[in-house]
């Protein structure tokens, strides 16, 4: 993939404000490249996705879609090039930090990911569905049938 497309905002992404609270991308590839046994996939692919904005990637085939978005989770690493994360220059961030991102984002493969019995509703429904469900359970564990002071 080759995208020359410069970002739509000068100096857009903010990437010193740790926060990210201000910045106006929120997502943003500059000079991306990446490539894999020397076979370049992405190719100094720039681009930015303003906050609140959708965004389609498409393109045919093994064009770099999905490498694209792996590198905004932090499933790859760039060779060169910067990659931006709501306002924050996650490139070389840590898998530890990354934590903290995949908290804000997240993505759904393309196969394995879905369970096909389920609506679409229902599948983005169930981890948060399922995350309360334990929460429940372990708050009941824990304080048990004590009743309130007083
Ligand atoms: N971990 C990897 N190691 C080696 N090559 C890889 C790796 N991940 C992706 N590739 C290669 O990079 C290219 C881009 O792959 P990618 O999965 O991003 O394609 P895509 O645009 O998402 O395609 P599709 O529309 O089929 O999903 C492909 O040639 C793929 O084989
Ligand atoms: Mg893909």
């Amino acid at each position: 993939m080759n995208e020359t497309n410069k970002p739509r905002t000068s100096n857009a992404a903010n990437a010193d404000n740790d926060t990210g609270r201000s910045s106006v991308n929120y997502f943003e590839f500059r000079e991306v490249c990446k490539a894999f046994d020397d076979r370049p996939v992405l190719n100094r692919v720039s681009f930015a996705v303003k906050r609140g904005e959708t965004c389609v990637i498409m393109g045919r085939s093994g064009v770099g879609k999905s490498v694209s978005l792996k590198h905004i989770m932090g499933f790859l690493r760039a060779d060169s090039g910067q990659v931006i994360v709501d306002g924050q220059d996650v490139t070389h961030f840590s898998e530890p930090q990354f934590y903290a991102i995949r908290r804000k984002v997240t993505m759904v493969f393309q196969s394995g990911a879905l369970f096909d019995s389920l609506t679409v509703r229902d599948n983005i429904a169930f981890p948060i569905v399922n995350i309360r469900r334990r929460i429940h359970r372990q708050a009941g564990k824990r304080i048990g049938s004590r009743r309130c002071p007083g």
